[in-house]
């Protein structure tokens, strides 16, 4: 990739300043400004460009790694003013060893690290059908489904209410997979409780914390139509019960050759329940990886700008995360995912590298946000 003069650079950054000032979303795909990667470290970060359009960039963070590696944290710090803990507000993490056993040491941190640095914090997920503690099964087979639910929801949203702002209180409770008419996965939470349990819940976050964004999260309804109507099936329920909710999180983990083909209906069909959507989870998988760095770094910079350049027309997200920050913590590349990674190294779809340095997918987040 042919190397920008430093004149060449400001004036095609300027271009793209001038560019980024049209009033509206340009039809167009137009190139990410082909910067050589140290280039971009003389542009704002991508919590100063998000601010100036009322927007919050940030990503999921975990409490080991902000500890332990000080170029990511200074990282998160510079780019991010939202942040999301990508396992410490869990129930397994949150109540690990027994029933009414606390464990809010990691979240506490969490959240004054984010205190400290001026940031926001999202909060995932109050109820899952992962992340269980071992013990939990037990006590929803025995019919503790109820009061678990009431205690941890409430306990949970109290303590943090006024510094988790919006909670993802119910995650990926859809599966058509699993053959019911309404769509629900087949999960210890239905199980215990019903259909109902999703309500319920909800009701109880807004009960302990009234001023909390309450969302629905979930993933693939950008491309996998009959998921996409399914959500909209349970969104469209749960407003017809007047339950408290405000946003559907739309978890955004591309593929690189899927086609968000679904995404158009759905966020109209979302716009007319009077919905936000949020980004709440973006990254990039390449099922097809080539041992060439520039290839898929320009791969995951193209999906993230084709994705946006269909969503902005549609809807203007308040917020924008992704999962992960820092290839080197992806969840992409981790152990669990048996998934392949990138030839023995970290999978390439986050904004930064491994060595937090601004890739083009950063790029291309810095172009989607200028354009807003
Ligand atoms: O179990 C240990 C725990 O004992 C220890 O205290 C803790 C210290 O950080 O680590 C725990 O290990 C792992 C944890 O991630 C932290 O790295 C868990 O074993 C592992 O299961 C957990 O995986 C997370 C997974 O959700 C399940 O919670 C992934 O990191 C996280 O990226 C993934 O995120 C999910 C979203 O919540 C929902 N959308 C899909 C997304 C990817 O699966």
């Amino acid at each position: 990739m042919p190397r920008l003069t430093r004149r060449q650079f400001m004036t095609t950054a300027s271009m793209a300043v001038a560019g980024a000032m049209l009033p509206v979303w340009p039809g167009g795909t137009q190139a990410a400004v082909e910067i050589s990667a140290q280039d971009y470290e003389n542009l704002p970060p991508l919590r100063v460009t998000a601010a100036q359009k009322d927007i919050l960039y940030g990503a999921a963070v975990g409490t080991p790694n902000l500890k332990k590696d000080q170029r990511f944290r200074e990282a998160v710090i510079r780019e991010c003013n939202v942040i999301v803990p990508e396992w410490e507000g869990k129930w397994k993490a949150l109540m690990p060893e027994a029933r009414g056993a606390w464990r809010y040491e990691p979240l506490d941190e969490l959240v004054q690290f984010a205190q400290e640095n001026a940031m926001k914090v999202r909060g995932t997920a109050l109820i899952w059908h992962n992340a269980f503690p071992d013990w939990a099964a037990g006590a929803l087979s025995e019919g503790q489904g109820a009061s678990l639910m009431e205690e941890y929801i409430q306990t949970v949203v109290s303590r943090y209410r006024g510094r988790i702002f919006s909670w993802d209180v119910v995650n990926e409770a859809i599966d058509p997979k699993d053959g019911r008419d309404d769509g629900l996965r087949q999960c210890l939470w239905l199980e215990a409780l019903g259909p109902a349990y999703i309500e319920r819940a909800f009701r109880l976050a807004h009960e302990a914390d009234p001023s909390a964004q309450l969302v629905y999260n979930d993933f693939a309804m950008e491309y996998w139509e009959e998921k996409a109507d399914a959500v909209l099936s349970l969104l469209s329920r749960l407003k017809n019960k007047n339950v408290p909710l405000h946003a559907v999180g739309l978890q955004a983990h591309l593929q690189t050759e899927k086609r968000s083909r679904a995404l158009a209906k759905f966020c109209a069909e979302v716009k007319k329940m009077e919905l936000e959507i949020l980004i709440t989870e973006l990254d990039i998988w390449d099922n097809f990886l080539v041992n060439d760095v520039q290839k898929t770094d320009q791969l995951a910079a193209t999906t993230t700008q084709k994705f946006f350049e269909l969503l902005m027309p549609l809807v203007r997200p308040k917020q924008i995360l992704t999962w992960g920050l820092s290839d080197r913590y992806s969840w992409l590349s981790s152990k669990d995912l048996n998934k392949k990674n990138y030839f023995g190294k970290h999978v390439r779809g986050l904004p930064l590298d491994d060595n937090c340095h601004r890739k083009q997918m950063w790029n291309a987040l810095h172009e989607t946000l200028m354009k807003v």
